[in-house]
């Protein structure tokens, strides 16, 4: 837990920005957590994961802590479930790994999402049909200005679509120190969304289990979204945004093909790729596949924007505001961010 001066984060972000840390240091337990931030009290501070979510647009002055507590532990269980409490330092998918091997049911649909167990429930991860709130059972986190840990249930967290309670009320307040799943002991499988339904049947799978359903997953991540260990990116880089049944209904008069999902509430849920898809930087040009220096909007998924090189985080964010622009010209539709701009 030695404080490093003048560290660059370009390892630590899966943007791949060359931003420097002026102290950088990594913490295994909530002791050593706790005398950094004695340490450097009066220092702005940066918890960091997997840094698969963050897009650094410029130095951090300030101190980078690295949370690396690790464990995995079953902690309980009852007829039906088994409670895992896993160290936020640990490696989501490698979690992931160890509940399929178990057959514990419920996070499989989440397979592949990059970055560690500690930040999962800070934006509720979700994907194919799954989100983290469904698994999720309670997190323990270090409040930074009163120095103590508090317990955190599922209700505690106001878990939303890509927002908790960490990202709003409590945002850079709290550090996530360990997170106990609910995990089910005789799977449910969770084949709803559309893209897993077909890779199924193209593969023409006899029967389900849960690492079938991986694999699944898998295949479709692997065949649209770039690696960032080959192509910079952190992913989506806006929310789906959600808008009215009217709206959408004037939306679609005007662009018939426009993708949008029904929502429990009557909403709509717009495909934000599919926007980006259908505007761009000038007429009969998509942002999708086009490139600005290093700077570029992916060519098989336009939601996620990638650093082909040596892109700075300013290169990419001004990039993602003109997207943003363009958006709301042509769709009148605001795109929000999902990604945390720092
Ligand atoms: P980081 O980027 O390190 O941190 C993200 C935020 O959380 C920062 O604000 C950080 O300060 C804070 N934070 C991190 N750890 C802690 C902690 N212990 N305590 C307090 N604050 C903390 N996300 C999805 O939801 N679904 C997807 O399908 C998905 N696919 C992706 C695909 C790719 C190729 C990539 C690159 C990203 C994808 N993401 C997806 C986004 C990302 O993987 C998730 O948001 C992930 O949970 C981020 O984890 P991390 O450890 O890398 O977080
Ligand atoms: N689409 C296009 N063009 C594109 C991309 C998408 O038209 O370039 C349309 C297509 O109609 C497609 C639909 O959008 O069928 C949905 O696309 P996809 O299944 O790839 O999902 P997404 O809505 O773009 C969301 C999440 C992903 C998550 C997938 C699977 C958000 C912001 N993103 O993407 O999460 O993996 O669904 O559940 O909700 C992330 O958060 O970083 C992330 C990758």
């Amino acid at each position: 837990m030695q404080i490093q001066e003048n560290i660059s984060l370009k390892p630590y972000n899966t943007f791949g920005i060359d931003a420097m840390a002026r102290l950088f240091a990594t913490f295994s337990n909530a002791d050593e957590l706790a005398e950094l931030l004695t340490q450097e009290s009066q220092l702005r501070t940066l918890i960091l994961g997997g840094g698969s979510n963050i897009l650094l647009t410029n130095h951090f002055d300030g101190l980078v802590l690295k949370n690396e507590i690790k464990g995995i532990n079953e902690v309980h269980e009852d007829n039906e479930y088994v409670y895992v409490k896993v160290g936020a330092g640990g490696n989501w998918h490698q979690f992931v790994l160890h509940c399929i091997n178990r057959n514990w049911g419920g996070v499989e649909n989440l397979s592949l999402i990059p970055g560690n167990v500690g930040a999962s429930p800070m934006q509720n991860i979700g994907a194919y049909g799954v989100e983290l709130n469904d698994v999720f059972f309670s997190l323990e986190a270090y409040h930074i200005n009163e120095s103590k840990v508090l317990t955190f249930s599922r209700n505690d967290c106001e878990f939303g679509y890509r927002e908790s309670i960490f990202k709003r009320k409590y945002k850079d307040q709290f550090v996530i120190l360990n997170v106990t799943y609910q995990l089910r002991k005789h799977p449910i499988f969770n084949t709803s969304y559309g893209a897993i339904e077909q890779e199924l049947e193209r593969i023409n799978v006899k029967e389900l289990s849960i690492k079938v359903i991986s694999d699944t997953v898998i295949n479709i991540r692997s065949s649209k979204l770039p690696n960032p260990s080959e192509i910079g990116n952190a992913g989506s880089f806006f929310k789906n945004p959600e808008i009215s049944n009217n709206e959408f209904t004037n939306l679609k008069i005007q662009f018939p093909a426009i993708v949008g999902y029904p929502l429990p509430n009557g909403n709509i849920k717009l495909a934000a790729g599919w926007l980006i898809e259908n505007c761009g930087p000038e007429a009969g040009i998509s942002w999708k596949g086009y490139r600005v220096g290093d700077a570029g909007c992916h060519g098989s998924q336009a939601l996620v924007l990638v650093n082909y090189g040596n892109a700075s985080g300013e290169d990419i964010y001004k990039l993602s505001n003109r997207i943003k622009a363009s958006v709301k010209e042509n769709f009148s539709v605001d795109l929000e961010k999902e990604v945390n701009i720092l």
